[in-house]
């Protein structure tokens, strides 16, 4: 808890999602949007900028990067896509800031491998050289996410 911050918890889908009873300073959206179909996105972030923040709001954004998906050739959203979506919609980046983040997949269990291969369409084999390619070296463990505040 912060002080001065009250705080409600609500589960639905950002497409059911009404807003909330009164508008709110900052809504935070880490690893979500890419996971929301482009245009239910779009009536997301406006509803964010007309109804549910206010005045000066902010969204915080976190979006991962994904060098495997790539690899893979997995359509995937990117940061770049969601900045000239927010902007799209009128609202101004404030700060940017990239957070390192250690993520080793060299030596991956049976059950992720399966999984990659499931969510992408490719071979076990295509995974695991994909793997093999994007996490061979230390210095390529390190990822980077992007965090971004925007206003409106
Ligand atoms: C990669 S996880 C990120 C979880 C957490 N926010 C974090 O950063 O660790 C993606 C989350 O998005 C949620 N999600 C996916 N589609 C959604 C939607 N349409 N509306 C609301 N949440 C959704 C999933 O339930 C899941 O918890």
């Amino acid at each position: 808890m912060f002080p001065g911050v009250d705080s409600t918890v609500v589960q639905c889908t950002i497409e059911s999602w009404r807003g909330l009873d009164h508008q709110v300073d900052v809504v935070m959206l880490f690893n979500v949007v890419g996971n929301v179909r482009p245009a239910d996105r779009k009536v997301l972030y406006h509803k964010l900028m007309i109804d549910y923040l206010t005045d000066g709001g902010m969204v915080v954004t976190c979006v991962q990067s994904r060098p495997l998906q790539k690899l893979l050739k997995v359509p995937a959203f990117d940061n770049d896509d969601l900045l000239a979506e927010m902007s799209t919609e009128g609202f101004y980046i404030v700060l940017e800031r990239d957070i390192h983040v250690y993520r080793d997949l060299s030596n991956p269990s049976e059950e992720i491998v399966r999984l990659f291969a499931m969510a992408s369409g490719n071979s076990s084999e295509e995974v695991l050289s994909a793997i093999d390619l994007t996490f061979a070296q230390p210095d390529q463990r390190v990822v980077i996410n992007k965090l971004t505040i925007f206003a409106k």
